[in-house]
């Protein structure tokens, strides 16, 4: 680590050797930008907090001089109560990526192995990184999980395996069939990790379809979260429904006190009383998906099947490019966008050079993105 203090002395300061294997999450981005700027490159979705889950949360908010419940009972009472899983087979976390580290760190170890495919969630190589166990990229098939060369990739050295589905960044959906046909062929010993945080917009694969996987297999985790229908990013809360109470408690002992913070357990709480606002938010999601992806198909954009609430577009006249001359490409692209006041996600950075990942945004967003293209 090299030190950028201005102070006199020169920091001497000794760090662990696990920070010459992660890489940093990137901070840039476009947080907390003037309104002007489009943020379609997170996933988000620009529908605000409903007002009256704002009121609700504004209220709560004279309790935090107190710790939160730890056991954050009554959200996990109304989990348990909409799944049909027991409270002790769920899990909370600061996000379903403090979850899925936490499930990471418990489950890996150096001489062990993680199972995933490429291009997928960009924080799954953190778990091998922050343990110092090995990890396995199965190359998609095409956009999908190629849930066969998965299924050969698993070793006895293999503790856990994940399937994204839908998958970020390509947007691809497996059926139920196929993913409880895969999940039952895993080693009973191997952790399988279903990781829907886009589940609530997939007509492929539904919130309700794999919980008889959780029911059946004590190894199976499906990974959910409140960031992305539910629209509660900024106060960061996500679950698990696991397949045993084991997996949790080993999880849970991986944690600081106090994770799930007051706020965040009260706007999920007030989120599942009123069902009605997800419908709405999915709803206007996959309305203004559908807009983009035939916008962009009418540019010559080469857009896969969406599943989520963002589409993964190629950008015209890629054929016969070299990876270097893509991504040149896709560059220019991402920039000119940004000059008209639109953030999207360059593909290089998710590993597939000339492609564009764009979140879905608000009608003028959309049709901005859509003259700055069309204006090239
Ligand atoms: C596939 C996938 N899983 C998990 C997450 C993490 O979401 P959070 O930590 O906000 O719950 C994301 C966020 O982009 C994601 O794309």
């Amino acid at each position: 680590m090299s030190s950028s203090s201005s102070r006199a002395q020169e920091s001497r300061l000794r760090f662990s050797s696990v920070l010459d294997r992660v890489a940093a999450y990137p901070k840039a981005g476009g947080y907390r930008l003037p309104d002007s700027v489009a943020l379609m490159a997170s996933n988000e979705g620009p529908e605000p907090l409903d007002p009256e889950v704002a009121a609700v949360v504004a209220e709560a908010a004279s309790g935090i001089n107190r710790y939160p419940d730890p056991g954050a009972a009554e959200l996990r009472g109304e989990l348990s109560g909409l799944w049909g899983v027991p409270p002790e087979q769920i899990g909370l976390g600061n996000g379903s990526c403090d979850l899925l580290i936490a499930l990471g760190s418990a489950l890996l170890e150096p001489g062990a192995n993680v199972v995933y495919a490429w291009p997928s969630f960009s924080v799954y190589p953190m778990l091998a990184q922050l343990t110092g166990a090995d990890e396995v990229r199965v190359p998609l098939d095409g956009d999908t999980h190629d849930l066969g060369a998965l299924l050969a990739a698993v070793t006895p050295d293999t503790r856990l395996v994940i399937v994204c589905n839908p998958n970020n960044p390509t947007g691809t959906s497996l059926p139920a069939d196929q993913i409880e046909d895969f999940a039952r062929a895993v080693p009973s010993d191997v952790c399988v990790l279903i990781d829907e945080a886009y589940v609530e917009f997939s007509d492929v694969c539904g919130p309700r379809e794999l919980l008889g996987l959780v029911a059946e297999l004590p190894n199976v985790v499906l990974l959910r979260t409140f960031s992305k229908a539910h629209g509660l990013c900024g106060l960061r809360v996500g679950y698990g429904l696991f397949g045993s109470s084991e997996l949790v408690e080993a999880t849970d002992r991986l944690r600081q006190p106090f994770y799930l913070n007051h706020l965040a357990q009260t706007a999920a709480v007030a989120m599942l009383h009123r069902p009605e606002i997800l419908d709405r938010r999915v709803q206007t999601q996959l309305a203004s998906r559908d807009e983009l992806a035939t916008g962009l198909t009418d540019l010559g954009y080469d857009v896969s099947p969406a599943q989520a609430n963002f589409v993964w577009a190629q950008l015209p006249e890629m054929d016969g490019l070299s990876g270097d001359e893509r991504t040149a490409a896709e560059a220019a692209v991402v920039a000119e966008l940004r000059d008209a006041g639109v953030l999207v996600r360059a593909g290089t950075a998710l590993g597939e050079p000339g492609r564009l990942r764009i979140s879905t945004g608000t009608s003028e967003e959309q049709a901005r993105l859509l003259a700055a293209l069309a204006a090239r």
